[in-house]
């Protein structure tokens, strides 16, 4: 299924368009079902409702472990390197893992959870992290990982939407030279959790927590009383995976469900094709596996393929800026896939980390979560890649399951910033504001897809209405990604970033309604507007203009409480970047706040602010503009 030539690619796109249905059952032919499926695909995106591989059974862990046994059991399939660089990593062979996924699968039966149920898992960068989502997978229950650094009340929330019957956590985790203590934020969590009955706890800062009698136990303990041998449930393709939460216009988190087969086949296929992966390299993709890119490109997509997947539980920065390019360097990996704001970051310590360190095993390169500005992809380029690898500058969204629109590496000639051409399967469109297709190269538009993909979400958890609404409503037959987007002349598409009230920081997909409901908890707030701005590292930043009567007296700790309370409400990652008390809005008669308005003042481009005679009180912006000077 491994495309080699832009000819190939070309025919491959051509056969995914005129005949979907053969072209996919072509690709689902190289897993492993235990029954082949009666239809490949069925959709409408007006209710929606999407199914592929219909009436198939199969185990996602079966392909990913099972299947690989035989030729490649002593394979490495999980390298772990620590957070300390002085510890020692961990290799887990394919026999070694799948052993440890069956037993831990089991620990998960004998505390009650079934095929169906949900499971929240909070964990650190470990190795038992990926097991753990393997075990839910293996016995049919449905994952909600949630990323290490969200705070008890959106853990709580993100439980109560699933209603999760257990819980799977450690003790602490370790990020450059912080920790944090899970387990405390889970018993906060709790706290307004009725539906969790277990909470399984590892053992990994050995931090003290405390365990309630009768609901907390040791992953330690339990994995001895239960044995290695455990039949991989039979699922309906259609069957849930997993959840995932994930930011949107609306002040709530959505949780995208994505389903056994499909994700399972695009997660395999595009993991294969983007990057090129050949039997026995390494692959280290940097991101966590609480978001996405994690699920598809850490665990599901390189296990499906029987890769070497790296698992890295510290950050790019410590102890020193060099720590990324050693990893490389120790674990000779051959494809790094890393976010923008990484390299932006690490761009900004020069050349001497990266001196003496041998990046000679790497192959490819890739990017992903935001736009990549074109210094930063040079110098990943020139510098990382040594003008030798292939960038792949791939876009997709948690929606999408996997890649959407990139290079396939040696494939396609690549151009910086741009995520270039749709991979087969994926039929992009431009459409303007009123619906209209825009055809045509040297365009821009907002990005819809206009057929469907295995990978697709299904639904969001317990609201398909807001499914319909959120990706199936603003555009007749197609789903509509939020992202703004340019076809130039060549027919290459660049991602502009979002177009709706969602902005990227770090990579990180953060609702500005969430911010301002978060910020609008402090008592003394009454009304706060949060947009985005343009920032040098992360992409983006937060900026909120916040009404605070009293905040007088001492604006700086008023500041520090509002961030505490961010933290406290959404998480550290929410933290806006300024804040600038106001006493007024830019309304419109009708209540509105103009947003564009401020966008510009955020951006501090004041000079043409567009027409602001609809506003209520003019005055108002000259006032923030002022403020914002200072
Ligand atoms: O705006 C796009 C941006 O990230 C959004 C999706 O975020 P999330 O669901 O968290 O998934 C991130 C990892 C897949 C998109 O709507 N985005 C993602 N990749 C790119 C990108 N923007 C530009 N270029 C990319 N390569």
């Amino acid at each position: 299924m491994q495309i080699n030539s832009f000819e190939e690619y070309q025919r491959n796109y051509q056969l995914s368009v005129d005949q979907p249905e053969e072209f996919w059952a072509r690709i689902a032919d190289n897993f492993l079902w235990k029954k082949k499926w009666d239809k490949v695909l069925s959709w409408n995106f007006s209710e929606p409702n999407i199914k592929w591989f219909e009436g198939a059974k199969l185990n996602i862990t079966e392909n990913c472990l099972d299947r690989h046994l035989a030729e490649n059991g002593d394979k490495p399939a999980i390298i772990w390197e620590p957070n300390d660089p002085q510890k020692d990593s961990i290799t887990l062979s394919y026999k070694i893992l799948h052993e440890q996924v069956c037993r831990f699968a089991n620990v998960l039966k004998k505390n009650g959870v079934k095929k169906g149920d949900r499971v929240c898992i909070y964990m650190p960068m470990v190795p038992e992290l990926a097991v753990a989502v393997l075990a839910c997978a293996r016995i049919g229950a449905v994952h909600s990982v949630v990323f290490g650094g969200f705070s008890a009340k959106s853990i709580a929330d993100r439980i109560n939407d699933a209603q999760c019957r257990l819980v799977i956590t450690a003790d602490g985790a370790f990020r450059g030279n912080k920790q944090i203590q899970l387990k405390e934020v889970i018993d906060d969590a709790l706290i307004g959790c009725p539906s969790v009955e277990k909470v399984i706890v590892l053992t990994h800062t050995r931090t003290p927590v405390s365990m309630l009698k009768g609901r907390d136990i040791w992953w330690e303990d339990e994995i001895k009383l239960v044995d290695t041998n455990c039949p991989a449930e039979e699922m309906d393709a259609e069957d849930l995976l997993f959840i995932l939460y994930t930011s949107g216009s609306t002040g709530k988190p959505k949780g995208v469900v994505h389903t056994v087969g499909g994700y399972m086949v695009y997660a395999g296929y595009t993991f294969s094709n983007v990057f090129n992966y050949q039997p026995d390299e390494v692959f280290f993709c940097t991101a966590d596996i609480g978001w996405i890119t994690g699920h598809s490109y850490i665990v599901y997509g390189p296990l499906s393929q029987g890769a070497t997947t790296v698992i890295f539980e510290g950050i790019p920065t410590y102890p020193d800026a060099s720590r990324m390019w050693q990893v490389v360097e120790k674990h000779k990996v051959n494809i790094l896939y890393t976010a923008p704001t990484a390299i932006r970051s690490l761009m900004s310590f020069g050349l001497q980390p990266i001196e003496g360190v041998d990046l000679t095993s790497l192959r490819v390169l890739g990017s992903v979560g935001e736009p990549i500005n074109e210094e930063a992809w040079h110098w990943f380029d020139e510098n990382i890649g040594k003008s030798k690898c292939p960038i792949v500058d791939t876009w997709w969204q948690t929606e999408t399951g996997g890649i959407m629109i990139s290079p396939i590496a040696f494939v396609t000639p690549t151009k910086p910033s741009f995520a270039t051409l749709p991979l087969p399967g994926i039929q992009p469109v431009l459409v303007d504001e009123q619906g209209n297709v825009i055809e045509g190269n040297d365009v821009s538009g907002n990005l819809c897809i206009k057929f469907p993909w295995p990978g697709m979400l299904r639904t969001t958890y317990g609201d398909h209405e807001r499914c319909k609404q959120t990706y199936f409503s603003t555009y007749d037959n197609m789903y509509f990604t939020g992202d703004g987007c340019l076809r130039d002349v060549d027919g290459y598409y660049r991602i502009t970033g979002r177009v709706d009230d969602v902005i990227n920081v770090s990579g990180h997909r953060i609702g500005t309604a969430e911010v301002e409901n978060a910020i609008n908890m402090h008592a003394g707030v009454v009304e706060s507007a949060v947009v985005g701005f343009p920032h040098d590292v992360k992409g983006q930043g937060i900026y909120a203009f916040v009404i605070f009567p009293n905040a007088h007296g001492d604006e700086d700790l008023t500041r520090k409480d509002i961030l505490q309370t961010v933290t406290r409400v959404i998480g550290a990652i929410a933290k806006p970047d300024k804040i600038l008390f106001v006493s007024g809005l830019p309304k419109t008669r009708s209540g509105k706040i103009m947003r564009r308005i401020l966008r510009k003042i955020a951006e501090g481009d004041t000079t043409n602010l567009g027409d602001i005679t609809t506003l209520l009180d003019p005055a108002v912006v000259d006032e923030i503009i002022e403020k914002a000077k200072k």
